[in-house]
């Protein structure tokens, strides 16, 4: 139907077939280089060379540095008040601001913003600047010092010169060298438009900004349209699927707007050049080049917006909200002509120009910053921080913190002096006490307690349910913390809650009749990944296989209270092919608007990290060993069920067998003898797309080969240990 149609042309992976042909409309003079290998994922050696390199940084001198360039003024791009904190802020919040819970994208993690699309996004206006500012910093500390770290080290030290002590900083960002293939920014075509779904919860998911090329929303108001109660709907989803309540919300937006000012010296359309990303080639990487006077300082245009909210826009004070409550507000137009709203008494001129001695201004404020006074929910919030500073000062201090750290994930990723005590959002887990550590000999009793009360699928199972849960784009989930065992992960529907509860139940009491006999002991996370391993080690026995996986106890159990419980639905698989597990689809989700299974697949392997061979011995594997949710035996293709053979990827390819789709149902499949006409097998699309896709064919005939079943086995532990050793910063 036509609305299927619409809703499939928004779909992220229909659409991400046609990213680079989107980006090719804009950008048509782009260099391909499609042809050189690609770069885009840091391998965990660039990880570890990152992570030794920063830790030898003397943080203190670095800041030393990038203050020193703070209030040096270049005539390239002067800075408004003779300061470049505001912008440097700008800077860092645009970094961050992308992030989105759904799928845990976006983010300062990978210094993207280098890169398009995000480097050309109409909000990045004008950013190229600030990172070119920050060159000789770059220079000076090169490998030591990535692009993500830098830039938000330097929204830290811009928001300290400006007189507010951050609540901290961790290094830790490791830098892509080419655009992320795998983010889906959208459907449309056009910059600022909107065919994504809706308002509210009609967003489409994952998507986090409300219109093509914002971070978030748009200033002036939804589509333009100067009312704060609406733009207050639109921030209060944009801003919640970044992770913010409505305090945080309040916090972050009046606080950043205590710095600085917006730039729309005159009509940007006609003055302002391309993009960088479109921009000629002399310009050097530089884009908005604009012919209006000087093109500068007082002349710049950036977002068409002009003017600052508060009288002393390179200080951290109470100015924001003393201005939001002191005046009553009329819409009036920008230079530029967007709507912006100024005091209704004309004599208010409390703001001075930025660049021209003895010039002042009436202080602005936009439509989505009226919001904030205007809906009655952030109202509450306003009112309390303009009567507690204090408490506003540390409510921004802590968004700020997690804003631009949320997606460098728990704690043992965050590196460096500035880091603080970990925060309920990072998930945090209990220390390890090395001490108490099990060793060999412990965990093969462990493995052969844990046999003997429960099946072999269901320990792999259960392992894959706590492990799988990880998500490499924001570093979120996984074994560690054992939080399978709380709310809401129990309940998941793709791990079988009734079976799920008794296999706990059992591990639970391996666990007390271990832990009870003497000083060492063993964490429900350390047990499920170490059951799960034996449950591995014996279903390839059962076909003749003798492997062992390598098993590092550390692990440590979470209690509720160290769980952010609402935080983690987000992270809830409503599709797993590994499991053969496809969810009721909930409304604007990928599955929604017409996702295949093999493509959740895809980015399922993608959140763990994997590459199309691991995703593909994982596959056949889990199903040969029986691993399907709900004990379901579609794509099941052995008679030894519980055995780790390369069994499904042999039946796969045997051309003995026929397939068709099962009646209507393009999710299921039979498979007949084509002699007799006997059905054999049934599967799904994720099952059969090893034998239809031509590169995922190949790796199904290089394991269903009679050499390759030893190999089979030994690439299964390999990707199967990648798996429960993701989240294992500790070690890495
Ligand atoms: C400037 C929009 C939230 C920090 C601006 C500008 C716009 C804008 C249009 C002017 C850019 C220019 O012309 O130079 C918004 C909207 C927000 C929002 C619509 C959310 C509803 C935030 C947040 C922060 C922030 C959360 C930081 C915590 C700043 C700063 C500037 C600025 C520091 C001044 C930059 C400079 O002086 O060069 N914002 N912003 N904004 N924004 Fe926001």
């Amino acid at each position: 139907s036509a609305v299927d149609a619409a809703k499939q042309s928004r779909c992220p992976f229909h659409t991400q077939k046609t990213v680079s042909s989107v980006e090719a409309t804009w950008w048509p003079n782009k260099l391909d280089m499609k042809g050189l290998p690609k770069t885009q994922h840091a391998t965990a050696n660039d990880i570890a060379s990152y992570k030794e390199k920063f830790l030898k940084l003397d943080l203190a001198a670095v800041k030393s540095d990038i203050n020193g360039i703070m209030t040096t003024s270049q005539k390239w791009w002067p800075a408004d008040y003779g300061h470049y904190g505001p912008f440097f802020v700008r800077m860092a919040w645009h970094a961050a601001g992308t992030y989105r819970t759904f799928d845990g994208r976006g983010g300062s993690g990978t210094g993207n913003l280098r890169f398009a699309p995000l480097n050309s996004w109409p909000d990045n206006g004008n950013l190229d600047k600030a990172r070119r500012l920050l060159w000789p910093i770059k220079k000076k500390y090169g490998e030591s010092l990535s692009w993500g770290d830098l830039m938000i080290l330097t929204g830290n030290v811009a928001i300290e010169s400006m007189g507010l002590e951050t609540f901290g900083f961790a290094g830790g960002r490791v830098d892509i060298w080419e655009p992320e293939a795998d983010v889906y920014w959208g459907p449309e075509k056009k910059w600022l438009a909107a065919e994504r779904g809706g308002l509210g919860d009609k967003l489409d998911q994952p998507l986090g900004a409300v219109q093509m090329g914002l971070i978030y929303v748009n200033p002036e108001g939804p589509g333009g349209m100067p009312d704060p109660l609406m733009a207050a709907h639109d921030i209060r989803t944009t801003f919640g699927r970044m992770a913010m309540n409505d305090e945080e919300t309040v916090a972050l937006i009046a606080g950043g707007h205590t710095f600085g000012k917006a730039h729309g010296a005159a009509d940007p359309g006609a003055h302002v050049g391309p993009e960088p990303e479109g921009a000629r080639i002399h310009e050097q990487g530089f884009g908005w080049t604009s012919t209006y006077k000087s093109g500068v300082g007082a002349d710049a245009i950036t977002s068409g917006l002009e003017g600052a909210w508060t009288d002393n826009p390179t200080k951290w004070d109470n100015g924001y909200f003393d201005t939001l409550f002191k005046y009553e507000w009329e819409q009036t137009k920008s230079p530029a002509g967007a709507t912006q709203w100024i005091p209704t008494d004309k004599e208010v001129k409390s703001v001075p120009d930025a660049h021209l001695e003895g010039v002042s201004h009436a202080p602005i404020m936009f439509t989505t910053d009226l919001a904030l006074k205007m809906d009655p929910a952030y109202l509450e919030v306003s009112t309390r921080f303009h009567q507690n500073p204090e408490e506003f000062a540390m409510a921004f201090k802590k968004a700020w913190y997690k804003l631009c750290h949320r997606d460098l994930g728990p704690v043992s990723r965050c590196l460096g002096s500035e880091v603080p005590s970990a925060q309920l959002w990072q998930d945090p887990v209990p220390a390890f006490d090395s001490s108490t550590a099990i060793e060999d000999a412990d965990v093969a009793e462990l493995k052969a307690a844990c046999l003997e009360k429960c099946s072999v699928a269901s320990l792999v199972k259960t392992a894959w349910a706590s492990a799988s849960s990880y998500r490499a784009t924001d570093h979120r989930g996984g074994a560690n913390g054992a939080r399978i065992r709380l709310e809401p992960q129990i309940s998941w529907k793709v791990n079988d809650p009734d079976d799920l509860i008794a296999v706990l139940a059992s591990l639970t009491e391996v666990q007390n009749a271990f832990n009870e006999k003497g000083a060492k002991k063993v964490s429900m996370a350390d047990l499920i990944v170490l059951a799960g391993n034996g449950a591995v080690e014996a279903a390839a026995k059962a076909a003749g296989n003798d492997v062992s996986v390598p098993f590092t106890p550390g692990r440590t159990d979470a209690s509720i209270e160290e769980t952010d419980v609402e935080s983690f639905s987000v992270l809830e698989p409503t599709s797993d092919g590994f499991r053969n597990f496809l969810g009721v689809s909930q409304p604007n989700s990928p599955q929604d608007m017409g996702a295949t299974a093999e493509a959740l697949l895809v980015d399922r392997a993608h959140m763990l990290g994997l590459s199309k061979g691991e995703m593909s011995v994982l596959v056949g594997g889990m199903r040969t060993i029986g691993a399907n949710a709900g004990g379901s035996t579609i794509g099941v293709l052995t008679s030894n069920v519980g055995q780790l053979s390369n069994d499904f990827f042999v039946n796969l390819c045997d051309m003995s067998t026929a397939w068709k789709p099962s009646a209507e149902d393009e999710q299921l499949f039979t498979g007949t003898d084509r002699d007799t006409g006997a059905e054999k097998w049934k599967a799904t699309r994720v099952d059969l797309i090893f034998g239809s896709n031509s590169e995922l064919r190949a790796i199904a005939e290089f394991y269903a080969s009679d050499d390759c079943k030893g190999k089979f086995v030994d690439d299964f532990v390999l990707a199967w240990n990648k798996v429960m050793m993701n989240d294992r910063f500790d070690v890495k």
